[in-house]
């Protein structure tokens, strides 16, 4: 199955579960993810707004017509990365998302990450920040990538502020602009570690 039925296949199971679930009443509550499926970087973020929920799209707000904006500018394509939520219905009021919450919707994207294998995500905020880094300060470790193991897997995650906080003030504004900048690069970088990983086992299996 490739990987565009899958993630597809995954939302249908999602919306039929949605009566179920914190937050959720009916199927049309969920924000999918979306982008390319072959996406090398997974950008997660916290839940979805206002917008985001009318429109039943991620970072569609003004929040995440910024992200998008300063993500253009560096050269990335909206439509070469993917784009998802901790949560994917959107807390009363925006609030912050409940640990039982971040809990509940977990297996679905842990799911879109084991669907779409990507090479590296990038962490928008503390909430998804904290699945893959949880002892750490946000202010500490932004803007750097980090080499975490995740469901027995080697992943890289390079976790930055969450663009509504980076709207806040002109210092957040320029470190979300500053981190943003080094994400072509960084990935340049793990795609070429998976190349040399690759050309080790080609090797390997010449030699054995
Ligand atoms: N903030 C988020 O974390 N996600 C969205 O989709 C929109 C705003």
């Amino acid at each position: 199955m490739d990987k565009a039925q899958a993630l597809r296949d995954l939302y249908a199971d999602l919306e039929k579960t949605a009566p179920s679930l914190p937050l959720a009443t009916k199927a049309s509550d969920i924000v999918p993810g979306e982008g390319n499926p072959d996406a090398d970087i997974f950008f997660i973020g916290e839940a979805p707004g206002y917008h985001e929920s009318v429109q039943r799209r991620p970072f569609v707000g003004v929040s995440g017509k910024f992200l998008r904006k300063t993500m253009t500018e560096v050269g990335l394509n909206e439509e070469d990365v993917y784009i998802g939520n901790i949560v994917k219905v959107r807390p009363p009021d925006n609030r912050d998302p409940s640990p039982a919450e971040i809990l509940a919707y977990k297996q679905y994207l842990d799911q879109e990450i084991e669907i779409i294998e990507p090479l590296l995500i990038v962490t928008l905020g503390r909430f998804s920040m904290a699945k893959f880094l949880p002892d750490v300060k946000i202010s500490q470790v932004h803007g750097r990538l980090h080499k975490v193991v995740w469901n027995q897997k080697a992943l890289f995650v390079f976790p930055m502020y969450h663009p509504a906080a980076a709207l806040r003030g002109t210092k957040m504004r320029e470190s979300f602009a500053t981190d943003m900048k080094k994400v072509p690069k960084v990935l340049k970088w793990v795609q070429q570690q998976q190349e040399t990983i690759a050309l080790e086992s080609d090797v390997k299996d010449i030699l054995l």
